[in-house]
């Protein structure tokens, strides 16, 4: 086989707006390159600006958005990329289908943060516009989000560290041989 830094993956980040998916990915890229890995984040907002530009939150388009996602993930991580996606995904039939689909290693992680965590925190300000009424379908408040029910590692960004849920990451790609040994230990 061949050696850690060559092997490509899919890590599909799901979990409420504003939950920390897209800083966990931010924080996790500079690391893996330390690493030695090739690493592309897909980040939701940016695909929704791009390659997904144009469809709504219906379900039926989040189920598109979210089948491009894993398609072009899929692309990059059997070339070698440690290919992060940070899309709410809030439907676990659809990751799952993504994950059958995948060539690649595929590792869910949960980004979980209680709706009243992210709400209280609001960064965007959009929870406020959605008990409002301004925004409809909006996920956790008028809209489901259903959470992985056996997901490879779950970080609780809720109550812990950004750097715990970095090490979490990191050990689980350790042991699976994705990572180098002591790549967890690195994160101070
Ligand atoms: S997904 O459901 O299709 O995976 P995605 O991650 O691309 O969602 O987009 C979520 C982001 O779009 C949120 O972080 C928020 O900034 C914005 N957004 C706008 N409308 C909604 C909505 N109705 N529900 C959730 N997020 C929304």
């Amino acid at each position: 086989m061949s050696d850690a830094r060559e092997q490509g993956c899919t890590l599909w980040f799901t979990g409420l707006s504003g939950a920390g998916k897209s800083t966990l990915a931010e924080f996790l890229t500079p690391l893996l390159r330390e690493l030695g890995k090739r690493v592309e984040v897909l980040d939701g907002d940016e695909v929704r600006e791009y390659l997904s530009k144009g469809l709504t939150f219906s379900k039926e388009d989040r189920d598109t958005n979210v089948r491009r996602i894993g398609f072009v993930a899929d692309l990059l991580a059997r070339n070698g990329v440690v290919a992060i996606t940070a899309a709410i995904s809030p439907y676990r039939a659809i990751r799952d289908e993504v994950r059958a689909r995948s060539s690649a290693p595929f590792i869910e992680v949960y980004v979980n943060a209680p709706l009243a965590v992210v709400e209280e925190r609001d960064t965007k300000g959009l929870y406020k516009k959605a008990r409002a009424g301004a925004i409809p379908n909006f996920t956790g408040v008028s809209d489901p989000y259903e959470p992985p029910l056996a997901p490879e590692v779950v970080c609780s960004t809720g109550v812990e560290s950004i750097e715990e849920s970095a090490r979490r990451v990191l050990a689980y790609l350790e042991s699976r041989g994705l990572a180098p040994v002591g790549a967890a230990a690195k994160v101070e």
